[in-house]
């Protein structure tokens, strides 16, 4: 099943005064489309400014564009009543690079997951603090850790933090921008490895967008490839990428580092 299509979505950030007059500013995003199916996880590449997160906010519903279509669940995200778009809201989560600004630091992080519950749940006291430690577990975390602040984490289990709230509601899509690339190798790698186990279990779909294509084929099953705004590349089964011809593409795959240092030297 599609769990999301956007349909040619060409979007730019307002308008700019030009020689005395008002017009749009150039296009960030031009004639986009795409699909995710039902648990498939897409990795989203492109050099820093080509337009990703950008995408990524028009997909969550942040930022509408001016041309083009967004369909969550068969339904256009920008033209449902105020409670369709509500529920759509619900099951459409996202996770951000910056861990600790995503959070209040006031709060623990029983509440910072109990959030959304809170929202969209009506739970007992007593039931909220089960689903939030069930929770907890389920990203490697232990259950009395619900009382901690932000600043008692590493960066590393604060974003598992993170991403325990964007489960909470069992969402359908959850956008994962740049979400690990400010970990160390290690911590990446423990991040990737629970994704990939939440994806399975949970049946969920993402968007994950990063610089790094190591990180994507590690953790993707297609790939697609954006530059100056536009989908240049777009492959349902990830291996497709290293076949591309375009040099934007080639450029990628050229940065990927050989495992061993002794083969990074210039021969
Ligand atoms: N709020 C905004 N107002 C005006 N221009 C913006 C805004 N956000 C982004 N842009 C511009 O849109 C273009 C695309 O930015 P975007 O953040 O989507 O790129 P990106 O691919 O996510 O880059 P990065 O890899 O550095 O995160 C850039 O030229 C950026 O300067
Ligand atoms: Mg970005």
């Amino acid at each position: 099943m599609r769990v999301l299509q956007v349909k040619e979505v060409t979007h730019s950030y307002g308008r700019r005064k030009w020689l005395g007059r008002s017009e749009l500013r150039p296009p960030v995003l031009s004639g986009v489309s795409l699909t995710i199916e039902s648990g498939f996880c897409l990795g989203l590449l492109g050099t820093s400014g080509a337009g990703k997160s950008t995408l990524g906010k028009v997909i969550l519903g942040l930022e509408k564009p001016q041309k083009g279509q967004v369909l969550f669940q068969g339904q256009d995200i920008y033209h449902g009543s105020t409670q369709v778009r509500r529920e759509l809201r619900r099951d459409m989560q996202v996770v951000f690079q910056d861990c600790y600004s995503a959070v209040n630091p006031r709060m623990t992080a029983g509440q910072i997951i109990g959030e959304p519950l809170d929202n969209y749940e009506r739970l007992s006291v007593q039931e909220q603090k089960r689903t939030v430690e069930n929770l907890l577990e389920r990203v490697g975390l232990r259950p009395e850790d619900r009382n901690k602040f932000p600043h008692q984490f590493s960066g590393g289990q604060l974003q598992r933090i993170n991403i325990a709230r964007a489960i909470a509601l069992k969402p359908k899509l959850i956008v994962l921008d740049e979400s690990v690339s400010s970990l160390d190798m290690v911590h990446q790698m423990h991040i990737l490895s629970l994704l990939g186990e939440l994806k399975s279990s949970l049946g969920l779909s993402y968007l994950f967008i990063t610089h790094d294509i190591r990180a994507a084929y590690t953790v993707c099953d297609g790939i697609a490839v954006m530059e100056q705004g536009e989908l240049i590349e777009y492959c349902d089964d990830k291996d497709g990428i290293f076949e591309s011809i375009h040099p934007a593409v080639q450029r990628l795959i050229a940065s990927i580092l050989p495992e061993h240092p002794a083969d990074r030297l210039p021969s």
